[in-house]
């Protein structure tokens, strides 16, 4: 299978030229004001409706607190799947050219998962639970179960890298969140890149092997849509409003209903639209989807 290999090169260099003591990288100060936002608004699930302009700057800060504890809990939990599956398939014989990259991948996805696992410990007491709104997909052969993995890293790791994007980039935020937003927006634009090569590479491999071609094809753009669904669903946690105590004074009997409005808000279509459309569009370039529509999701 062919691949870039001076670009997985590339990306050796740049992690290696950037090594540092992760341990070291950052100054954890002892806490977070109450009066400092951990996002910019625009990035609260509230964003688009007329909710937003109901809640006051203390409940907006608030929100702002527990949707970053929420995305910070989704890396820990996404890093752990990830890592799992990587250290169970390194020295197959199918990811031989790519295992030392795969070294170097693990050791910066461990340190991601140290970081933001003590933000949201040392900050806020706790890391959310996963949530599991579907069973893990389900592939049909090994080939699309390795696809699968490697899609779905992908489509998270662009999901995350909007928000940590701006979140590093924004004046105003507490150093330390803006450091590690920074931080993990740096490393995974090379993931993001590595993965790029990784997931035609196995949809090739899945469509070469497969009786029936077009059968493969039509589950694979099938299971890709739903994962586009599942992480937009990922960003509307209940316990999230229930935690920044903003339910009630909106007028929602619990963190669920709340959730359920502004997960359906047509307001936040266009959201979802801007925040993937990155990643639909490299999805149905290489093939993988067809006709996928993030407002409809
Ligand atoms: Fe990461
Ligand atoms: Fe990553």
């Amino acid at each position: 299978m062919e691949i870039d290999y001076a670009r997985i090169g590339r990306l050796m260099t740049l992690s290696k030229g950037r090594s540092h003591d992760p341990y070291e990288r950052f100054e954890w100060p002892a806490r977070i004001p109450d009066d400092q936002p951990w996002c910019s608004n625009d990035l609260l699930t509230t964003y688009g409706t007329p909710l937003q302009a109901q809640l006051d700057a203390a409940q907006q800060i608030r929100l702002s607190k527990w949707e970053a504890v929420n995305f910070f809990s989704l890396n820990v939990h996404g890093i752990k799947g990830v890592l799992n599956f990587v250290s169970r398939c390194i020295y197959e014989e199918r990811y031989a050219d790519v295992s030392e990259y795969l070294h170097v991948f693990m050791g910066e996805e461990n340190f991601h998962m140290w970081y933001f696992a003590k933000a949201c410990l040392d900050y806020a007491g706790k890391i959310y639970p996963s949530i599991q709104l579907q069973g893990d997909a389900q592939a049909s052969t090994p080939e699309l179960g390795d696809l699968y993995m490697f899609a779905s890293t992908l489509i998270f790791e662009e999901f995350v890298d909007y928000y940590n994007h701006k979140v590093g980039t924004t004046d105003g935020i507490t150093e330390i969140l803006k450091q590690i937003n920074y931080q993990h927006h740096v490393d995974e634009s090379r993931h993001v890149s590595f993965g790029r090569e990784m997931v035609p590479r196995l949809y090739r491999l899945a469509l070469e092997r497969a009786d029936d071609p077009d059968a493969i094809r039509a589950e694979v753009s099938h299971t890709v849509t739903n994962m586009f669904r599942y992480f937009i669903s990922l960003m509307y946690n209940p316990a999230v409003y229930a935690d920044a105590q903003v339910y009630e004074p909106l007028g929602f009997r619990n963190g669920n209903a709340m959730r359920n409005a502004l997960r359906s808000h047509p307001a936040r279509k266009a959201v979802h639209e801007q925040w993937f459309k990155r990643s639909a569009a490299y999805f149905t370039k290489q093939g993988l989807v067809t006709d996928l529509n993030l407002a409809a999701l």
